[in-house]
């Protein structure tokens, strides 16, 4: 018997070992290693933020955790941040492949596709369209204008009601993407726009869920009916409803004369040369691609921003006086007049570190042999941003856990942006939508606030701001009163 306890205890101390030497030499460090699982089960799965906050205490800025036999390396705080993403840039601007979500995504896109030529091309072209559409006849500026007063005609109809108003800011920021790629809007009741945002949203709470955790983790239950399965019938529907638009747009297209992103994307495969990385079947994937990452967080922030401007009226007050004060009797915010609202750019930037909207940034990977912080890290390492962990850093914000726009103003009230503001990500990956984003942020919510109160219906109890996990953070839905300004 006591030799059998010797034996296993032997045994157990041996598998441990073997364990432990799985961590290359110099990587960074981590909590012991289980087989198979990796460090799985030492993970909330539902929502592992808060682990991973736990970790970063014990292990410091860089750390490595296992998802199944995968090592991922946690970057943390802006230090680390930097040098990886900005200093260090190329060696961390890979993608992870082999997972749940490029299958969903077919290797197609821009988002997922590995540091390399079909990536570069991509983006490239990604870049310059939604700049060329910013100047071509319609402006930008004007697209945005046009689809808030969709929304106001919206918020209208609820004036002196409450409302609830998630599904309006997704269909908002959708519509506004869809003018660029597809040189259309949807009213807000179109099957269209209606089945891709159920879809986009389910997709991203399902995108880093318990079962795609597990999914990457164990290849062996890949072939089950999981529950995550769900994403591949909505990016079917949604493949569908874009494959239509491209047919469309191939029979009445006029080469050379775009009129959004799927004609010049057509015009492109016209003209490519032979290696070019442009091909009609990435189409499809690629305008999700953009649709995608162009809908679920923009609406989110703004959903974020409203749930705190109408639980801090002062502030939201504050907003107002500004807004009135700079615009006067023009007719319409130009993205110009930022420049002159240090406080709603203040609150607008506040917004964005307390909502903390894309909170893992996108899984990276490094693309040769590098070093981070002092520690080894071989090349095809998966690599994950903490970026909460730069919006809440204590010395890098005045009041880095209250909801403050006193973060992004000085001592004179003029508007300033801390280093570790980093919602956007940084570096060769970073988002190629953020000029679109910080537009939309700001003339949405100087317009609405310009024409209308927002308050927090007195019988809803008190705010809940914890927010719901997911590859977006969202907050939990809630409603608002509207009152017209005018009438105050
Ligand atoms: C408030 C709104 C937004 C936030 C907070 C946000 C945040 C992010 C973050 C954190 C990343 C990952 C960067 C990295 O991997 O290092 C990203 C990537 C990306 N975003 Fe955004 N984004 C926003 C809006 C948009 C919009 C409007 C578009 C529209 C086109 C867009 C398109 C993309 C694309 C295509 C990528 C992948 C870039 C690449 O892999 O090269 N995003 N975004």
């Amino acid at each position: 018997m006591f030799l059998s306890v010797v034996l296993l205890c032997l045994c157990i101390f041996f598998v441990i070992l073997q364990l432990k030497s799985r961590r290359p030499k110099n990587f960074p460090p981590g909590p012991t290693i289980l087989p198979i699982v990796g460090n799985l089960l030492q993970l909330n799965l539902e929502n592992p933020l808060k682990d991973f906050e736990r970790l970063r205490k014990t292990y410091g800025n860089v750390y490595s955790l296992f998802i199944g036999p995968r090592p991922a390396v946690f970057i943390n705080g802006l230090k680390a941040m930097k040098e990886a993403m900005v200093t260090k840039g190329v060696e961390f601007a890979g993608r992870p492949q082999d997972m749940f979500n490029n299958e969903i995504t077919e290797n197609k896109g821009v988002i997922l596709a590995d540091y390399g030529p079909q990536w570069r091309e991509h983006r490239r072209f990604a870049l310059m369209t939604l700049r060329n559409f910013g100047l071509g006849k319609k402006s930008m500026e004007e697209r945005i204008h046009d689809e808030i007063q969709h929304t106001i005609e919206t918020l209208d109809k609820s004036i002196g009601k409450t409302m609830s108003p998630q599904v309006m800011f997704h269909n908002m920021s959708s519509n506004i993407i869809c003018q660029v790629l597809f040189g259309t809007r949807y009213e807000y009741d179109d099957y269209f726009i209606k089945e891709v945002v159920r879809c986009f949203t389910e997709n991203a709470k399902i995108a880093n869920g318990p079962w795609v955790m597990l999914y990457d983790a164990l290849p062996m239950i890949r072939n089950l009916p999981l529950p995550c399965n769900k994403a591949f019938e909505n990016a079917k529907i949604c493949k569908g409803l874009v494959n239509r638009l491209v047919s469309e747009h191939k029979k009445t297209r006029v080469p050379g004369e775009p009129r959004d992103f799927l004609d010049c994307y057509l015009d492109e495969l016209a003209k490519a040369a032979e290696d070019s990385t442009f091909s009609e079947d990435k189409l499809i994937l690629y305008a999700l691609d953009l649709h995608f990452a162009g809908t679920d967080t923009t609406s989110n922030t703004l959903l974020t921003a409203f749930l705190y401007l109408i639980s801090h009226p002062h502030i939201q007050e504050r907003c107002h006086q500004e807004i009135d004060k700079v615009l006067g009797g023009k007719d319409q915010a130009s993205f110009d007049d930022r420049n002159d609202m240090p406080y709603v750019q203040a609150v607008i930037h506040e917004s964005q570190r307390i909502a903390n909207t894309v909170p893992l940034s996108v899984f990276h990977t490094t693309t040769k042999d590098t070093e981070l912080m002092g520690y080894s890290i071989p090349k095809g390492t998966m690599i994950i941003q903490n970026l909460t962990s730069l919006h809440n850093e204590e010395g890098q914000w005045k009041y880095p856990h209250e909801f403050n726009p006193e973060n992004f103003l000085n001592d004179q009230g003029e508007f300033v942006k801390p280093e570790a503001f980093m919602p956007f990500s940084a570096g060769p990956r970073m988002c190629l939508g953020e000029g679109l984003a910080r537009m939309e942020l700001f003339l949405i919510m100087v317009t609405l606030l310009r024409k209308f109160k927002f308050i927090w219906p007195e019988d809803a109890g008190e705010p809940d701001f914890t927010p719901v996990y997911g590859v977006t953070l969202s907050p939990r839905p809630y409603r608002m009163k509207v009152q017209l300004r005018s009438s105050e």
